[in-house]
């Protein structure tokens, strides 16, 4: 039987409203709006889209929302300023600094000078090591968004076998920190995995955050397993696709997500919901 669609934008429009209801009522008895400034470096169009977005779903949840699109040219010193001046701004609850940035920015810095407080993307070591210790403060917004919608299916997590592919800090360590600590067996594979489709085929939950177009086949899937596909690769033809062979794979797992509409929607509404968090912590002091 074909798989259920995990619908990520039906899931997030559902949280976009409960956020926009649960900032109204904060800013009614506070005062406060949640504010979220996003940070871009540069002209990658893919980043000014994501930043775009982020801006609108802010705008319509309530939050208030800053833009600030810096030239390629800027200097480490520069956006550290500009980190420093958000970091004290008492109208902003969290700061995200799109990735990649300019080859010439060393990253690691620049994600350290980030206020802890006001990380609302999880990047920074402090919050990193709070998730690995089981007690998050800010939880990365893609790993949170797979999180939910694996929930979404009704499943239990406990003691189920998960195998996520791809161990990059933004998804596969993070996502496979969030199914631990969620009592699942966890498995994390990556280029060097030998005989990889032998140990997806094990798996009850299957996260593919290795940014290959179709890497994850049919034979690679358990019949009935949860499929999230969290990749979003460009064809030559410009369309998206994700990492998992859709089709195929949709005909034997039990739940699986689209690209597009499954885990990008996600990710959006997680910041909203970090940044209103964070307000709300700020408020509280
Ligand atoms: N680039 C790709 N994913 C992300 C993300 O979740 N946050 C930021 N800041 N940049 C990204």
């Amino acid at each position: 039987m074909a798989a259920q669609i995990i619908d990520g934008k039906a899931l997030a429009q559902q949280l976009r409203i409960d956020i926009a209801k649960d900032v109204s009522e904060f800013n009614e008895r506070t005062g406060i709006r949640p504010g979220l400034a996003a940070v871009l470096v540069g002209g990658d169009p893919a980043s000014a889209i994501y930043v775009r977005n982020k801006k609108i779903a802010c705008e319509k949840a309530g939050l208030y929302p800053e833009e600030y699109k810096l030239p390629e040219a800027t200097t480490q010193g520069e956006l550290l300023t500009l980190i420093h001046k958000l970091n004290a701004d008492p109208k902003i609850h969290g700061i995200l600094v799109q990735l990649p940035l300019p080859k010439h920015i060393d990253s690691k810095p620049i994600l350290e000078a980030v206020s802890q407080h006001k990380d609302a993307d999880g990047f920074h070591p402090y919050n990193v090591g709070r998730l690995v210790e089981g007690e998050p403060v800010f939880t990365p917004c893609t790993p949170k968004g797979v999180i939910h919608m694996i929930e979404s299916t009704g499943q239990s997590i406990t003691g189920k076998r998960a195998v996520v592919i791809g161990r990059s800090n933004i998804v596969g360590k993070p996502v496979a920190l969030l199914l631990m600590h969620r009592h699942a067996t966890v498995t994390v594979c990556h280029s060097r995995t030998q005989d990889l489709p032998a140990v997806c085929r094990e798996a009850d939950i299957v996260v593919a955050a290795i940014g290959r177009t179709q890497f994850v086949t049919s034979e690679m899937i358990k019949e009935g397993a949860i499929v999230i596909d969290v990749g979003i690769n460009r064809r030559e033809d410009g369309s998206l696709a994700g990492d998992v062979d859709f089709e195929p794979v949709k005909e034997k797992a039990g739940w699986i997500t689209p690209v597009p509409g499954g885990v990008g929607p996600m990710t959006i509404a997680m910041l909203l919901q970090n940044t209103v968090e964070s307000a709300k912590r700020f408020a509280k002091q």
